[in-house]
């Protein structure tokens, strides 16, 4: 597929000023994208379910600019507080997607934005944040160009959130997105997320994802610095080869509804990601002791009741608990009664499978 299709040619409409606004959620990924190329193009396909409560909403007002349009003219207000900070993230999200947006240049564009999810949790709000400021981009788009379709424009945006951050592609649609080409995903490619196209069993709807906050300080090592250490890195062929083979085997996972296979897969999946940290050059851990006992207690719990509860980690120290909707209430209380008290002041946040994002 070539890129180059994301180039609309002349308006239709012209604009003086208006304004969008979209929420958009954060998603985590069951088959890790780890590892890029140039452009923002994915060493491994990657698949994820979408979450529904941690999510970014943006508001983008626009006006059309008077005399120097050199260079980009924005403003942006995180909780309606500016945020001076932001500033050069977005100005490279602005750098890499002008050539799929010939307008930006034309107007002056206040962002507002906020999380529903604490800034400082240590959860990463750059897919759900790149997600909604693409969203909020392509609205303007639609109002300059309204003929573009609803499968254009949504391919599009995740074609420029991706741009923004590689795993903001998979926050526009649910409640399962693959990114990246496999053979055995119709539709999957490098350049924009897919709604997983295949049956998904009823033991994975509504599926439940707490999140522990084990620590909630700044990232250590930024996911761009993460992902570059795959180059040349002593397993990166091995490791994006099983990554092909996994997604091959959820797909028959999701299908037949075999949990102890998916709880085998997914936690294995966590566990590569941050040995291909840990075997980097330089190497580094992200995992906290904290970390450990929580995995450890999953293990033991799971042992003794049989119950269908796993983990699966980001970039970080945090932990994904996964289960499903009908055991809900023995895993949460499971999680209050002994996992809460590794996290950092007791926070946890209860999140499920969602459908992506909304405009608003
Ligand atoms: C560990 O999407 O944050 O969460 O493309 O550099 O912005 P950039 O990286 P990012 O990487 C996320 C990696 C991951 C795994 C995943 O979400 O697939």
């Amino acid at each position: 597929m070539n890129s180059t299709r994301f180039k609309l040619g002349k308006y239709t409409n012209t604009l003086t000023s208006g304004s969008a606004s979209w929420s958009s959620p954060s998603n985590i990924a069951l088959v890790k994208y780890w590892g890029k190329k140039e452009h923002q193009i994915p060493e491994n396909p990657s698949i994820s379910f979408t979450l529904d409560a941690c999510k970014t909403i943006t508001e983008i007002k626009f006006e059309k600019r008077e005399g120097d349009q050199s260079t980009f003219s924005f403003e942006v207000f995180l909780d309606d507080m500016p945020k001076p900070d932001f500033h050069p993230k977005i100005e490279t999200f602005f750098n890499r997607i002008e050539a799929y947006l010939p307008f930006l240049k034309e107007f002056h564009f206040t962002i507002h934005t906020q999380n529903t999810f604490p800034h400082s949790s240590g959860i990463a709000s750059s897919a759900s944040g790149m997600s909604a400021l693409a969203l909020c981009l392509m609205s303007i788009e639609k109002q300059l160009h309204p003929a573009l379709s609803d499968s254009d424009f949504i391919q599009k945006a995740s074609f420029l959130a991706r741009l923004g951050s590689g795993s903001a592609c998979r926050s526009l649609e649910g409640d399962l997105v693959v990114w990246g080409a496999h053979p055995e995903i119709e539709g999957s490619n490098d350049l924009f997320g897919v709604k997983y196209p295949y049956k998904v069993h009823d033991n994975f709807k509504n599926y439940q994802d707490t999140i522990l906050l084990v620590d909630k300080g700044e990232k250590q090592v930024s996911s761009t610095i993460g992902h570059n250490l795959m180059h040349g890195h002593p397993f990166a062929k091995q490791r994006f080869d099983q990554a092909v083979g996994n997604i091959s085997k959820i797909k028959n996972i999701l299908e037949s509804g075999d949990l102890e296979a998916f709880i085998a897969l997914v936690e294995s999946e966590a566990l590569t990601l941050h040995a291909m940290m840990m075997t980097s050059m330089p190497y580094f851990i992200l995992m906290k002791p904290n970390t450990l006992e929580i995995i450890n207690k999953i293990w033991s719990f799971r042992q003794e009741t049989g119950l269908p509860i796993s983990f699966t980690l980001d970039a970080g120290a945090n932990v994904h608990v996964l289960y499903p909707e009908k055991n809900a209430d023995q895993i949460l209380e499971f999680i209050k009664s002994q996992l809460v008290a590794y996290c950092q002041n007791g926070h946890y946040i209860c999140d499920k499978i969602g459908f992506g994002a909304k405009q608003s």
